[in-house]
């Protein structure tokens, strides 16, 4: 049965813009700073296998299932669901997956603007020269003299929060729209001059073979959690961004091809990132498993040493900030519209108050680098619980209750209806994966984790 709503946000002026803002969201630090280093502790070519798999097998059916969630309730992922649970004769508790999204989006803006803010910084100290001829030990040092001053940090926070907060205050079409049509191009330019210029300097020879070279004897059940994460995380999955974005879809737009082609510029960017940067880390004899520190420690000390490093590293910084920025703006905007909605509030006003709250929320990840440093309950210290909170747990719990929202919740016929598809091998293969793959996936990889299984 068609349902047709219109929403009261906009809607993006067509479906490349849709491809833009999309890409936008899930390409961000996840693809540029967290791909490489967790691949780096993992080992390389087999968590990368195994992050392909949990891409493809959960992560892209989920992606298609919370865009038809967007576009059939048309509003925030908390009022889409309880729209089509009143639509399905539903339970309306499914709004609390809703409520969960809002709340893992609190969680993670607040820790992801504060390393986004150490992105902005790098641009203007790799750009005034501070890493040039930089031995590992300078580039530690100066990599922890930023993080020890609470300051400093609180500064580029403060200012990553403005910005986002800037772009979502001005609306979808005014905003969002804008935002994405100048930074995404620009994003791909600086990404493929960087790896066309690492291929050259670094040793891309050895990248490659460490990025598709598999070797499972690192692998437990926690790299399988992890890949999974980190899958969820990358494609923007389980908090209601990719929700909201398909809440201003065109009607008439394919979401399965849509959506494929969103999933595959997110996981080549992945790719590609680290195709620029594990040529550096090899070509310069630098650690690929020294962790969150691996692109601000490491990588800084192979632009110190190369020809032109000094601007080329700029610009690494520049892709790394611009990537974060349209990501951090697709986990500001499911808050801001539910707000929008539901209290009557003005966009703006909505963007600045999500955006203080939230504020506040990174003042403590900023704070576990220094000040609060020795407060690690349970050996996390906040910034780590924020993280694996949100990216471990909320998220894959998120993604599971999607799945089985759309796969067992929503009858047949509107999930065909919205996907526009026949009822043939791909709506087949399609609700195979999210009824049954994913869920089960997420779910043995939790028990397993909490070692259950
Ligand atoms: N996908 C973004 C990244 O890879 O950096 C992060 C992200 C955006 C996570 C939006 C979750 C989200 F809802």
């Amino acid at each position: 049965m068609a349902i047709v709503r219109e929403s009261i946000h906009g809607q993006w002026s067509s479906r490349w813009v849709f491809i833009l803002a999309a890409t936008g969201s899930a390409v961000g630090l996840g693809n540029i700073w967290r791909f490489p280093y967790i691949t780096g502790e993992n080992g390389g070519g087999a968590f990368v296998l195994i992050y392909f798999v949990c891409v493809i097998a959960v992560g892209l059916p989920i992606m298609i299932g919370e865009t038809v969630i967007g576009r059939r309730g048309r509003q925030s992922p908390v009022n889409s669901l309880k729209a089509i649970a009143a639509d399905e004769g539903l339970s309306s508790n499914w709004q609390l997956l809703g409520w969960l999204g809002v709340l893992a989006g609190f969680l993670i803006l607040s820790f992801y603007s504060v390393v986004a803010g150490w992105s902005v910084a790098y641009i203007f100290s790799v750009g005034a020269g501070t890493f040039t001829d930089a031995t590992s030990q300078v580039s530690a040092d100066e990599f922890k003299a930023l993080t020890d001053s609470a300051p400093r940090l609180l500064w580029w926070h403060s200012l990553f929060m403005f910005m986002t907060v800037f772009v979502v205050a001005r609306g979808v079409q005014g905003g969002l729209e804008q935002a994405v049509r100048w930074l995404m191009p620009a994003l791909f330019l600086l990404l493929f001059g960087m790896v066309g210029y690492t291929m050259n300097v670094g040793d891309f020879n050895a990248a490659l073979s460490y990025l598709f070279r598999a070797d499972f004897s690192q692998v437990t059940a926690d790299t399988i959690l992890l890949a999974l994460g980190q899958a969820f995380f990358s494609l923007s999955l389980g908090m209601g961004s990719i929700i909201v974005y398909g809440s201003y879809l065109p009607a008439n737009t394919s979401i399965p091809r849509t959506i494929g082609l969103v999933a595959l510029c997110d996981t080549g960017v992945a790719v590609l990132a680290g195709l620029a940067i594990f040529p550096l880390v090899f070509g310069f004899g630098l650690e690929p498993g020294s962790g969150p520190g691996l692109v601000f420690v490491t990588l800084t000390v192979a632009f110190g040493q190369m020809p032109g490093g000094q601007l080329v590293g700029a610009l690494f910084f520049v892709l790394l900030a611009v990537a974060g920025w349209t990501s951090a703006i697709s986990i500001l905007e499911p808050i801001v519209a539910w707000l929008v909605e539901a209290l009557r509030w003005s966009r703006h006003k909505a963007s600045v108050i999500a955006g203080g709250a939230i504020w506040v929320l990174g003042v403590g990840s900023v704070l576990s680098f220094n000040e609060w440093a020795d407060f690690q309950p349970f050996g996390k210290n906040f910034f780590d619980w924020s993280e694996f909170l949100s990216t471990s747990v909320m998220l894959p719990t998120g993604g599971l209750l999607v799945a089985v929202f759309v796969g067992w919740r929503m009858s047949r016929a509107s999930t065909l209806t919205e996907l526009g598809l026949s009822d043939g091998v791909i709506y087949g293969a399609w609700r195979f994966l999210v009824r049954f793959v994913a869920p089960l996936g997420v779910f043995v990889v939790f028990l397993n984790a909490l070692g259950l299984v």
